[in-house]
């Protein structure tokens, strides 16, 4: 019992130590102030048009904020945000973040979004999306896929349809933009709400 008391609490510091590699929590909440009013100041979006950053890999947002930085991914308000930030701020602001508890969310976890996340659509060509994203939509920081999990789902529909129409085009390979282009409207909505609902 004990020594498994200890190796948890290892794991856990273990995951609090790669969380806060290469960047400051403490800093991080000073220098995340500005973004509450919209991101919540837990990280988990004041409204559903608001990401929940809480708990994402610190990788995927620093690259979105670099992408924000460099227009490579376009939104006026977020470019205005991001551009006075030094890689340094988007390292901290990215780690206290990452060690933000996620809240969850209800809704519907329906089998078509389910079937499509876990094996795609053959006949359209679409892959399974957790072969990237996941079995649990919970990512890979190493590969910078974001996680998915517990996201708003309005926020999730919003994204896919920027990348079918190619209006968000920062993913590396067009990855995500060849995925978004197969699918349906039905499609979307339901694989949005199935991701949201998913627990972590
Ligand atoms: C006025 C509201 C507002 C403020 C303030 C704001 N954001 Fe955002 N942010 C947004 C919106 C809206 C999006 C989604 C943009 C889109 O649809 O592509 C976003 C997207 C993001 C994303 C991408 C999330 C993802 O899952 O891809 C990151 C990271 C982010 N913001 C970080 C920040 C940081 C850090 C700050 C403060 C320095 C900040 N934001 C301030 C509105 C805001
Ligand atoms: C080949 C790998 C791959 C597959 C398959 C894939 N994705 Fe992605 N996805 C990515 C990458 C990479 C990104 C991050 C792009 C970037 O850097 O901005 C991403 C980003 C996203 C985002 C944006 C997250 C955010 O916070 O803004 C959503 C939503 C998403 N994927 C949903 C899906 C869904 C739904 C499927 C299945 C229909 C899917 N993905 C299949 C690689 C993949």
């Amino acid at each position: 019992m004990r020594s498994l008391k200890f190796s948890v609490s290892a794991a856990l510091m273990g995951c609090a130590l790669l969380a806060q590699a290469g960047g400051n929590v403490t800093e991080g909440q000073e220098k995340a102030a500005a973004c509450g009013g919209c991101h919540g100041e837990d990280g988990n979006g004041s409204a559903p048009i608001f990401p929940k950053l809480a708990g994402q890999h610190p990788s995927y947002l620093v690259k979105q904020l670099m992408d924000f930085k460099t227009q490579k991914r376009v939104d006026p308000t977020m470019n205005a945000m991001a551009e006075p930030l030094s890689e340094d701020d988007m390292q901290d602001i990215a780690a206290f973040y990452a060690t933000q508890k996620l809240t969850t969310e209800s809704g519907n976890p329906n089998t078509t979004g389910k079937n499509l996340y876990l094996a795609g659509n053959p006949t359209a060509g679409v892959p399974a999306c957790s072969g990237c994203h996941s079995p649990a939509a919970s990512g890979n920081p190493q590969a910078v896929f974001p996680k998915l999990h517990g996201q708003y789902s309005a926020y999730v529909e919003k994204t896919l349809h920027d990348f079918k129409a190619a209006e968000r085009g920062n993913d590396m390979n067009a990855m995500m933009r060849t995925v978004a282009a197969k699918l349906g409207e039905a499609e979307i909505s339901a694989v949005a709400e199935y991701v949201s609902t998913l627990n972590h």
